[in-house]
Formats: structure tokens, sequence, C-alpha cells
């Protein structure tokens, strides 16, 4: 009896938990960090919202949304939501500014009126992949395409709403939760003897569980705010990609008919509507420092990927 009483005395002077906000939380990547940041935080609330919750396409509707959460000092929004498909913002830009830009600076302001630190999830596709180095924070977006457009009026507009604020760049992410080219390569080469991918087009692969991780250095109200540049360390084409993802399920014992992967050349993709940026890898060196050790590389995560959800 003493101790049921202690307990609800406890209980009831409890201060609620700060919340962590999750927009775009059916998507491939915020699905990943609303499961792996309930299982790592105790001392937040993780609220996940998807579409059905929060609306971008009527910006208006979506900051009442937002609003009716009654937002709190020190609590933390993470937008992943967005239109991501790049062929349909070509098809659908006005659509494509209001969900990729207009909604999310509209969140941002509100966020900052509370104290409250949006985190916008942007693209290596800001850029116009001219440059034959890895892209840093300080390089000159140039985008090539109206998905490229939206997000960096996005990544301006969030930043504009606070300094406090901040702009991740991610690339070619993968992980469990939506199907991506590591799952279409290896699915080909399970039915086909043949697979083949663009081999002249270059970025980072990115893991959404090493994002979950790398992503909650920004909860921390002392962590900096600005862009940073987020994926798996090293570079490769589509091509190397999917040679490797094939070559790790191989040698776990998944049944492949080939572990071959012709060569593509960009120019050849005649379904490609939008124009797409060549050479998009990004400098994580900036992030890297303030996390105080090296990123994994992409060969590390795909192999930990294929292990643990395709073999497993
Ligand atoms: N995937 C990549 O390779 C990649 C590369 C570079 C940058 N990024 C960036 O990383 C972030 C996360 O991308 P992801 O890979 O997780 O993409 P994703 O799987 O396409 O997730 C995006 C989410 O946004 C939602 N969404 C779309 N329109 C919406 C609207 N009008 N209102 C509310 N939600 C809406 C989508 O819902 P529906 O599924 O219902 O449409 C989806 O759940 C995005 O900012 C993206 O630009 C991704």
């Amino acid at each position: 009896m003493h101790h049921f009483s202690n307990h609800k005395s406890r209980t009831s002077v409890a201060a609620p938990r700060p919340r962590i906000f999750i927009l775009g939380a059916g998507g491939r990547l915020g699905m990943a960090l609303v499961r792996e940041w309930r299982n790592t935080f105790s001392d937040y609330e993780i609220v996940g919202l998807g579409r059905q919750e929060i609306d971008f396409e009527n910006p208006e509707n979506a900051l009442q949304a937002m609003k009716a959460f009654e937002l709190k000092e020190g609590e933390v929004i993470v937008n992943c939501g967005a239109i991501t498909d790049v062929d349909r913002c070509e098809r659908e830009p006005s659509l494509a500014t209001t969900v990729n830009a207009v909604t999310p600076t509209l969140l941002a302001y509100l966020a900052s009126e509370s104290g409250v630190r949006f985190i916008q999830l942007s693209t290596d596709y800001v850029f116009d992949g001219t440059l034959e180095r890895p892209y840093r924070e300080t390089d000159r977006p140039e985008p090539v395409n109206h998905y490229g457009v939206s997000k960096y009026a996005g990544e301006k507009g969030v930043l504009a709403a606070s300094e406090y604020h901040v702009v991740v760049r991610v690339s070619w992410v993968f992980g469990p939760d939506r199907p991506s080219f590591i799952d279409q390569i290896i699915r080909r080469a399970l039915n086909s003897t043949e697979a083949a991918a663009i081999a002249d087009k270059i970025s980072s692969p990115t893991y959404t569980y090493d994002l979950a991780c790398w992503l909650s250095l920004f909860l921390k109200e002392e962590s900096p705010g600005g862009i940073y540049h987020l994926c798996n360390s090293d570079h490769c084409s589509w091509r190397d990609y999917g040679a490797y993802a094939l070559q790790s399920a191989a040698a776990l014992g998944i049944p492949l008919l080939t572990t071959v992967v012709a060569p593509l050349k960009l120019v050849e993709m005649k379904n490609f509507l939008a124009k797409r940026p060549v050479q998009t890898a990004l400098d994580t060196t900036k992030f890297s420092v303030l996390l105080g050790e090296p990123l994994r590389s992409w060969k590390e995560a795909v192999d930990e990927y294929v292990r643990c959800f395709i073999a497993g």
C-alpha cells in the first residue's frame, strides 16, 4: 500500500516528456526515425505524423494542424515529408513548391515562434552535379530540375525562419521501410540473369539506420543550426552500388541468377523526364567533426542492410 501511494505521487508530478514530431512519418526515412527513436529515447515522446494528420498540399491547413499540438519550447520537429518523385515534380512544379517549400517554411516559422528547432531534410539534387569533387555545405546550389528547385527553396525558407534550424542534405536513401534501388536490383537478380544500372551517375548511398543515429545529435539543444551533409562515406555509381549489393547478397547465400551489373548511360534513360545532376557525392567532413568520428562507409552499411533485412 505504502509502495503504491509513493508510485502514484511520483507519476502525478512527473513532467510530460518533450515531444519530437516526425513529419512524413509514413515515408522511408520517417518510419525509420519513429521506430529507432522510440526504441532509443525514453525521455522524449516520439510523435509520428503522416499525410493524414498534416497534409502539406494545403499550407494553411497544415499550419493549423501543427498549431493544434501547442508546441513547447525545447521540442523538435523533423520534416521528412516531401514529394520525392523527381519526374512528378517536373510535371507538377507548383504542387512540388507547395509541398517541398511553402509548407515547410510556414511550419519552420511556427517552430521558431515557439522555441522549437525545425530539422528539414533536403537533397544532393540542390546541386548541378558538375563539380569533380564531393560537394561541401559552402558550395553553391544550382538545381537542374524542379525537385531541386523546390527543395532548395525549402532550405532557404527554413533557415530564414531561424539560424537555430537545421537543413540536412542526404542522398540515395535506403532502408527497410520502403523499397529502393538496392531492393529492386536484388529482386531483379533473383529473377533474371541480367541486371543493369547507370554507370555515369555518382553519389553516396545513405542508410536510414545510420541517419537515425546521426540525426539524433541535433536533438541536443546545444548543437548548432545550419546546413549539414549526411550520408555514408565514400561514393560510387549506381552500377557500383548495385554490383556491391548483389555481391553482398550472394556471399550470404541468397540464390541470385547473376552478380554482374551491365553499365547504362544516363543519356540512355529516355523515360527520365527531369534532368538529373551527374556527380552529387556529398562531403560530410563538417558533420563528422561535430560527431567526433568518421561516418561509416556505404559498403559497410549495405552489408548490414542485406544481412539484417534481405538474408535475415
Ligand atoms: N529517397 C532518396 O533517395 C532521397 C535522396 C535525397 C534526399 N531525400 C530527402 O529525404 C527526405 C525523406 O525522403 P524519403 O526517402 O523518406 O522519401 P519518401 O519515402 O518518399 O517519404 C516522403 C514522405 O512524404 C510524404 N508526403 C508526400 N506528399 C505529402 C503531402 N502533401 N503531405 C504530407 N506528406 C506528404 C509521403 O507520403 P506518400 O507516401 O503518401 O506520398 C512520404 O511518406 C525527403 O526530404 C527527401 O527529399 C531523399
